[in-house]
């Protein structure tokens, strides 16, 4: 770093008890998220709760832990999350957290104009030559929420790759910054199963050469990863990637030549996978990290053409209504950029959306596809956007399809063992056997 920025960089750097000393009683927190979760710097607050007053944070994904979402600070924090997970589930449906349903792409002008954070708290790789930082893996709604929060504070750890596009950022934008050096946290692919593999066939039956895809959040994405080897020219412009698309981007499987945007580049808003991914991203000039407003913006989308989006869900009902973020009453996920992507891909000449899924849950006892869904439960996709719907035994292209015609379809991909009642029922709802 040149001496100006040098002098800028050490003035800026404080200890992480010295930046928390900005957060006042009573005020609002926006965190950063998934494998770029400040972590050092949350665990200092945590280590020194008990100065710390009604403080509200706010966050999306999280890989471990939630360490805020714990009923033992009652009164000194409050957790709002934006997309539930495993580490906070339990915190939400006994109440000393709580869940706020928003579309991803609009997350970053609702965390502006309604939630208004006055601190923001990032992590970011050391600074360049000139003074520079990148946000990493994730840049996703952080980017933006920097700019107007009153107290910015960054953690600076060399872990976080230098990633290019929106996430680059200068030290002076920044009110502390504190070093802390420590691995990322990591989100490994899972094995896939047997009903993974003949999902991700199932849907890379659908992607043709030279269309652009989004992959999901789940099991799913990877699969569907495995069955794209033989594709040509695809591209990639997603919300989110995990390892599972390096080797396609390696191979030139992803080659983003179709884009009509972004030619030649792949476009995410943040990166979910191991120290693999990161390497592969940091520096990369071929893949971009960007803001979630304009990642996810269904215009954004709507410009790709041939756009696929593949998501997961956990209920669909015979009428297409798609429930992707709980299960009955209990919040286990979020709408995250589903939605986003279902009507951007709509938009988008030649584009179409999957919503792909096992036909069963726990074990094989509970049909995914189910006559009417579970109290309590919230409809994620509605039977308007609904497109294609997929199970390890096939494709139901909902849209267009009257309600008889998609029941029907639906029960052809459902699980056997369910299929005799989800007829039965459709009898009861239209007076007439389905076939
Ligand atoms: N009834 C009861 N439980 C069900 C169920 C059903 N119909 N379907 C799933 N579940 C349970 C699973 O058993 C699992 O429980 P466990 O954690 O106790 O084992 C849990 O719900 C999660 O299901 P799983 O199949 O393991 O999830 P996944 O990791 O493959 O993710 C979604 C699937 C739907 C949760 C995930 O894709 C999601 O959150 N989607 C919504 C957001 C989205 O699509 N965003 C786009 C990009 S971020």
């Amino acid at each position: 770093m040149n001496n100006k920025n040098r002098e800028l960089y050490n003035k800026l750097c404080v200890s992480a008890e010295e930046a928390i000393s900005n957060i006042k009683n009573g005020d609002t927190v926006i965190l950063d998220m998934g494998c770029c979760e400040p972590r050092g710097i949350e665990r200092a607050i945590v280590n020194n709760y008990e100065n710390f007053h009604g403080v509200e944070f706010y966050q999306m994904i999280v890989c471990g832990e939630t360490p805020f979402a714990n009923e033992k600070f009652k009164g000194h924090f409050k957790y709002n999350s934006l997309f539930a997970s495993s580490s906070n589930r339990k915190a939400i449906a006994l109440g000393y957290a709580d869940y706020t349903p928003c579309f991803f792409y609009e997350m970053p002008e609702v965390i502006r104009d309604i939630i208004k954070p006055r601190v923001s708290i990032c992590s970011v790789c050391p600074p360049d030559e000139n003074g520079y930082v990148s946000l990493g893996a994730n840049v996703d709604y952080i980017a933006s929420t920097i700019d107007y929060c009153e107290i910015k504070i960054a953690q600076v750890n060399k872990h976080v790759p230098r990633t290019l596009g929106g996430a680059i950022k200068h030290i002076s934008e920044f009110t502390h910054l504190v070093e802390i050096d420590e691995e990322l946290p990591e989100v490994p692919s899972i094995p896939l199963t047997d009903i993974e593999m003949a999902i991700g066939k199932n849907c890379a039956s659908l992607i043709n050469d030279g269309d652009c895809i989004q992959l999901g959040i789940g099991g799913i994405p990877n699969a569907i990863c495995a069955e794209l080897g033989h594709k040509k020219d695809l591209g990639l412009h997603s919300e989110m990637v995990g390892d599972g698309v390096i080797e396609l981007i390696e191979s030139g499987v992803i080659n983003n030549s179709q884009k009509n945007i972004d030619k030649g580049k792949t476009v995410v808003s943040f990166c979910f996978g191991t120290k693999m991914l990161f390497d592969f991203i940091d520096s990369n000039p071929l893949f971009e990290v960007n803001p979630i407003e304009i990642v996810n913006h269904p215009l954004t989308v709507s410009k790709i053409d041939n756009f696929v989006s593949v998501n997961s869900c956990v209920q669909v009902d015979l009428m297409g209504q798609v429930v992707s973020d709980s299960v009955g009453y209990t919040q286990i996920s979020g709408v995250g950029g589903q939605v986003d992507f279902v009507r951007g891909a709509a938009l988008s000449k030649g584009g179409r959306s999957i919503i792909a899924m096992p036909s069963s849950a726990k074990g094989g006892t509970i049909s995914k596809i189910v006559a009417v869904i579970d109290e309590g439960a919230a409809i994620t996709t509605s039977r308007n956007d609904v497109d294609y719907i997929v199970t390890e035994y096939g494709i139901a292209r909902l849209k267009g399809l009257s309600l008889k015609e998609r029941a029907k379809a639906l029960i052809g991909i459902a699980h056997p063992n369910f299929r005799d009642a989800l007829a039965e029922a459709y009898e009861k709802r239209f007076n007439q056997k389905p076939f």
